[in-house]
């Protein structure tokens, strides 16, 4: 299997991305995903966890039609790489299916590589960096910092209208204090607790500094 190609095809892609999905967001996701793992996977489930970390964002629909790559671009890539059939399907089925946003109305089957992807994607969306990726984001989609209005409940939100909000504080209590309690793995989970603690304690000092009111 043929892992440089698949890595520079994706920095390639993502490199100098500004809609919150650059490579720096891959490596990270990587790293997370190694930290997060039990020991005992077998060299075939930790080349397809490092596959999917660099090219799970490849296929995101926000990124400018220059980048954007599409499955069947996978496909080849990794038919390339000489990645066996299935593996390659694993592999397009768990960047297709571990979003946020496709799996607010229904959660979707993962398997525990799966998983473990998914968990090292969101914890890259809490703590510092998720404050760091959210400010960043909103600006890139000129929305502003803080708004009166109210966030929205989970259960009123769906896939489309998820994208909805406009304001970066809000998005803290339509997801990113959220996403705690759907990570998959006990590892994950003691992270994304302590990345929680330190949210909550930035908007409690941003509510003390500014007198606004949520
Ligand atoms: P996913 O692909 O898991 O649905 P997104 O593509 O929505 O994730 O998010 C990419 C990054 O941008 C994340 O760090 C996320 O928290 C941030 N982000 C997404 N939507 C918003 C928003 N409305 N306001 C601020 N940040 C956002
Ligand atoms: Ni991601």
């Amino acid at each position: 299997m043929n892992l440089n190609l698949i890595y520079y095809f994706a920095k390639n892609k993502l490199e100098g991305e500004s809609s919150g999905h650059d490579w720096l967001h891959a490596l990270r996701v990587e790293r997370n995903a190694i930290n997060i793992s039990p020991q005992g996977l077998t060299q075939s489930e930790q080349n397809i966890i490092k596959i999917c970390c660099w090219l799970h964002d490849t296929i995101d629909p926000k990124l400018s039609d220059s980048k954007k790559t599409t499955i069947s671009d996978i496909r080849k890539l990794l038919k390339k790489a000489e990645v066996n059939k299935n593996t390659i399907q694993e592999i397009i089925y768990i960047i297709q299916n571990l979003s946020y946003s496709k799996n607010i109305e229904k959660k979707k089957e993962l398997s525990l590589v799966g998983k473990i992807v998914q968990d090292a994607d969101r914890l890259d969306a809490i703590g510092a960096i998720g404050i760091a990726r959210a400010f960043y984001y909103g600006g890139n989609k000129e929305h502003v910092l803080y708004n009166n209005k109210e966030a929205r409940h989970i259960n009123e939100m769906t896939e489309v209208n998820y994208r909805d909000q406009d304001s970066v504080i809000n998005h803290f209590y339509e997801k990113l204090l959220l996403l705690k309690d759907s990570m998959n793995t006990k590892n994950a989970k003691i992270i994304a607790n302590q990345r929680t603690e330190f949210m909550e304690s930035f908007l409690k000092q941003f509510y003390e500094e500014t007198q606004y009111k949520k």
